[in-house]
């Protein structure tokens, strides 16, 4: 016992996506699910999340924390009044705290394009220290995800530096997606509440009139942890570092990859609460009737052996739908196949499937929008998903697919490179198609193989089980985690 409370390692996580309260992709199930496997592992967790509008109307008991409720900071001019109120995360018994601040999180959308937008942020990283502060709670490990809260790192060392509350908590920086650094111009220095230390921030960026927040973070973060293995070294080059691959270079002593979990209590075909019928590996047959099922909802021709192709996506250039757009089309005149489709965001992409299923009525459907039901029930009920991402960090989607036996079309980048391997049709082996360059002729080769491979039933069923046979379990990637915040504190 004594051994155990010596190792309980004390660790505050601040985000600004949580599953199943506040999500727009993986972050939001990382978040999640790595503070759960935290908590559930005997450590002292706690999350910090704004409290968005659509948080209150998930139907949470919601209490305000005695002694927090009436706190505030000073950002520019402006007095921003906050409060810290608790819940437990649906589905656990872990404590969740809310940032409470209806001036910043009471809008409809988790992120806007708000002129105060860099304000919302760095009030949740600055209260997450605020928090600790009135809490007494001195983390050994402070957790930071995207550029949201990459500030905090910094504040660490400047102005919360005082503080001996702070003298052993070590900052880790998680990278989720380096395409989106949170870039400002420099009049927000004002708000930022460095007291003077403005100087530590990025001197080319100060003299070109921008400050980066995840730059900051690359540079004061005492580790900073990637989503994948193969994502953590394609960011120290040019193509995939987007700017930050001299700094992390720099820092590559301290650059580490670990590929995400899935959260197979929410993911798992055999107990997902979502699907009209259930399945596993010994008993495939609720697969079929979760095709047969999607067919109909999606209005497509219940043709049960033509292969179906799933797509769950935020429609942004990360994700290669361009070149879907180039590939697709022209294989649903030449190849027997149908397609179904849940995602929303640019509008063009948004265009592209919505004229694809004009063209292709019964074989293609596109449903514009977010539904957490309906990604389980693509995720079930099709045949292979497509991912052709130009980066991937890690992606979750293709590791979701593998466990409802449906096989992944994946480009060879990040995670996805890290989570499916390439079927070998003269063994066996293998759980995917990955294709390696990003153009037409490399997405058209993946597609065509597929739909090739479909054909021989006995190898397919084979690569099923192999995928099925997969294990990416938090128990698994967060004891990476835990080993390497242990590492961390221990240095000090
Ligand atoms: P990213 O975080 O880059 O969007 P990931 O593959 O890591 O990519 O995670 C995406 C997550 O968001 C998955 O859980 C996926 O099911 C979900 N998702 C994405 N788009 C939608 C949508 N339109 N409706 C429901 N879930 C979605
Ligand atoms: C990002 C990445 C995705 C990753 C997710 C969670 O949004 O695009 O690849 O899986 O974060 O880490």
């Amino acid at each position: 016992m004594a051994k155990k409370e010596q190792q309980r390692l004390r660790i505050c996580l601040v985000s600004s996506e949580i599953a199943p309260l506040a999500k727009t992709g993986g972050l939001a199930d990382v978040s999640s699910a790595l503070a759960t496997y935290l908590h559930e592992a005997g450590h002292d967790v706690r999350v910090l999340v704004p409290r968005y509008a659509r948080i209150d109307r998930a139907g949470l008991d919601i209490v305000p924390v005695a002694g927090l409720t009436d706190l505030s900071l000073r950002v520019g001019a402006q007095q921003i009044d906050f409060a810290i109120d608790q819940t437990t995360l649906p589905g656990t018994d872990m404590p969740l705290y809310l940032l409470r601040c209806a001036q910043l999180y009471g809008r409809d959308s988790i992120y806007t394009q708000d002129a105060d937008e860099h304000v919302r942020f760095i009030v949740l990283s600055r209260a997450a220290l605020e928090m600790c502060q009135q809490m007494g709670f001195a983390p050994d490990i402070m957790s930071c995800h995207d550029w949201q809260t990459a500030l905090l790192p910094l504040y660490l060392q400047t102005t919360y530096a005082w503080d001996r509350l702070f003298a052993a908590t070590q900052s880790v920086l998680t990278i989720h997606n380096i395409g989106y650094q949170g870039m400002f111009p420099a009049y927000v220095l004002d708000q930022l509440g460095l007291q003077g230390a403005e100087h530590h921030l990025h001197q080319d960026d100060l003299k070109d009139g921008v400050v980066n927040f995840l730059k900051t973070g690359v540079l004061y973060a005492n580790l900073i942890t990637t989503v994948s293995p193969t994502y953590a070294r394609e960011i120290l080059g040019d193509d995939y570092g987007m700017g930050l691959n001299d700094l992390l270079r720099q820092r590559v002593q301290s650059v580490v990859g670990i590929l995400n979990g899935v959260d197979y209590r929410e993911w798992d075909p055999a107990t997902d609460k979502f699907l009209p019928s259930n399945y596993s590996p010994d008993d495939m047959s609720g697969k079929r009737v979760c095709k047969e099922r999607l067919l109909a909802e999606f209005g497509l021709h219940n043709d049960l052996d033509r292969p179906l192709i799933g797509i769950v996506s935020r429609l942004v250039h990360q994700k290669g739908i361009d070149l879907i757009g180039e590939v697709v089309p022209r294989l649903l005149g030449s190849h027997d196949f149908s397609l179904a489709v849940l995602g929303n965001g640019e509008h063009r992409y948004e265009a592209l499937f919505e004229e694809m299923q004009r063209r292709f009525p019964g074989r293609v459907c596109y449903y514009r929008g977010y539904n957490n039901e309906l990604a389980h029930w693509i995720e079930a009920g099709s045949d292979m998903f497509l991912m052709p991402s130009r980066y991937e960090p890690s992606g979750l989607n293709q590791m979701y697919s593998l466990k409802y036996g449906t096989v992944p079309i994946v480009r060879e980048t990040g995670g996805l490179a890290d989570s499916v391997q390439q079927i070998d049709a003269a063994s066996g082996t293998g759980t995917g198609i990955v294709f390696r360059d990003y153009n037409e002729k490399g997405l058209e080769w993946a597609i065509d193989r597929a739909l090739t491979l479909y054909r021989d039933k006995a190898l397919w069923r084979r690569v099923i089980a192999n995928g099925m046979a997969q294990n990416f379990s938090w128990q698994q990637q967060g004891a990476i985690y835990v080993e390497l915040f242990r590492k961390l504190s221990a240095q000090r």
